[in-house]
Order: structure tokens, then C-alpha cells, then sequence
């Protein structure tokens, strides 16, 4: 596939894998995956495999995401990590405003930026997931929720931060539910995207940014959106924890 951008293609495991069974996984993945250059793919397993996982992906193409991070640098916050912690591992990406906690840990668009601003500061690339609901959709509200988000979520980044910064547009309504928002869905939104990617920053920055599809991205339907012109990447969740499954979309996606 032409592009002038590398795609990038990371696996959402969610709350899935113990240590045990996500070493089997990216053992595999290697194995599949050792030749394929043209794909900065990434896997974003628990914290808990972060350790191990670092230590077997350590010398392959394959690089390390966090799903979530603290946007404090340390201190008395019970239950969370922060962005130096994940360095230790050598974590490189990610995954901040997840749809699923934006609804269930009630993450708002200010404590987003909080995080990717803390990520920027250890060198650590933020995946900022933006996306609207079915019910916002058929409203005909999907420009308005996620230019809000895009805003709200990226406040305070710089451009020469924007530019190390990947955006996933994921429509709430195609997380897990195997409803894909088709090419043309999926295209028209990444446009208004780096439109206003455009507006926030400048025509070079909006340019170099990666755009990430979200939703239900499957082998079968992974070259065609891909194939898009404002499409750079996807954020897998269910396709990502399989050998077979993940190591196809990369490789369709070439
Ligand atoms: P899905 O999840 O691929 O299982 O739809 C995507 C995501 O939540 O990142």
C-alpha cells in the first residue's frame, strides 16, 4: 500500500492474557511478523505483562503500548502508574481516552490532555481515541462530539508534540460489536479529522499525524480500510488476541 505516512497497528488486549498466555501471543507474532517492515506495530497488553512482554519483544519489530497511565508523575494516588513507571519497560505508546474509560471510569477530555501532556514528558506516545456513539450519530452530532473531543482531549500538546501524537477514531457503536463503520465512514471522519487537526495546529502537523480506525477491524476488512487515504493505522481490540487473527490484518494492511 502507497502512503506517504507508516501505518501503525496496535492490539487493544483489554483486561485479557495472563503473562503465560500473552507471551505465547507475541511468541506467535514474531514468528509471523518477522519480516514485515513496512507496519510499526504495537501490542498493549495489561500492566501486569508489561515486564515480560518487554523482555520477549526486546530485540523484534514488535514495540510495547500501555492501554492507560496516571497524569500524575508520582505520589499518593492508590491503584494507578505513571508514565515513568511504564519507561521502565520500555513502553512506548498509549492508549489514553478509550471509550471504555471515558464511560465507565468517567475520563473526561481535560484529564485526557492531562495524561497525554504526562506522556509527551517521558517520552511515551499518547494514542488519544476520539469517537461518537450510535445515538450521537443518528442525531447527526458525530463532527460536533468529536471535534469537542479532539479539542478538549488535546489541549496543551504542542505540534512538535501533535506530530509524535497518533489520534484512533473509534465510533463507540463498532467497539466489540463487530459492527465495522465502513471505508467510507471511517474516511469521511478521518478527514474531518486532520481537517481540524489543520485548524488546532497547521497543514504540516495535521499532515504527519497518524489516524488509527477503531471498531471491529478484522483481516477481512482490514486492507479495505487501510486503503483509505486518511486512514494510517488501526486500534484492534477482540482481532488482537490471536496469533492468526492479528498477524492477518498486518499483513493484509500492507
Ligand atoms: P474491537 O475493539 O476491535 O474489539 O472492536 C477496538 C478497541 O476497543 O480498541
Amino acid at each position: 500500500m502507497d502512503k506517504d505516512i507508516k501505518l501503525v497497528i496496535a492490539g487493544n488486549w483489554k483486561m485479557n492474557k495472563t503473562v503465560a498466555e500473552g507471551l505465547d501471543l507475541v511468541q506467535g507474532l514474531k514468528r509471523e511478523l518477522a519480516n514485515v517492515k513496512e507496519v510499526d506495530i504495537v501490542v498493549c497488553p495489561p500492566f501486569t505483562s508489561l515486564s515480560e512482554i518487554s523482555k520477549e519483544i526486546m530485540h523484534s519489530s514488535i514495540r510495547l503500548g500501555a492501554q492507560n497511565m496516571s497524569e500524575h508523575h508520582y505520589g499518593a494516588y492508590t491503584g494507578e502508574v505513571a508514565a515513568g513507571m511504564l519507561k521502565e519497560f520500555l513502553v512506548r505508546y498509549v492508549i489514553l481516552g478509550h471509550s471504555e474509560r471515558r464511560q465507565f471510569q468517567k475520563e473526561s477530555d481535560e484529564l485526557v490532555s492531562k495524561k497525554a501532556i504526562a506522556a509527551h514528558a517521558a517520552q511515551i506516545k499518547p494514542i488519544v481515541c476520539v469517537g461518537e456513539t450510535l445515538e450521537e450519530r443518528e442525531a447527526g452530532n458525530t463532527e460536533k462530539i468529536v471535534e469537542r473531543q479532539l479539542k478538549g482531549s488535546l489541549a496543551g500538546i504542542t505540534s512538535e508534540q501533535m506530530e509524535e501524537t497518533i489520534v484512533a477514531y473509534e465510533p463507540v457503536w463498532a467497539i466489540g460489536t463487530g459492527k465495522t463503520a465502513s471505508p467510507e465512514q471511517a474516511q469521511e471522519v478521518h478527514a474531518f479529522i486532520r481537517k481540524k487537526l489543520t485548524f488546532m495546529f497547521s497543514e504540516t502537523v495535521a499532515k504527519r499525524v497518524r489516524i488509527q480506525y477503531g471498531g471491529s477491524v478484522k483481516p477481512q476488512n482490514a486492507r479495505e480500510l487501510m486503503g483509505q487515504a486518511d486512514v494510517d493505522g488501526a486500534l484492534v481490540g477482540g482481532a488482537s488476541l490471536e496469533i492468526r487473527s492479528f498477524s492477518d490484518i498486518i499483513k493484509n494492511s500492507i
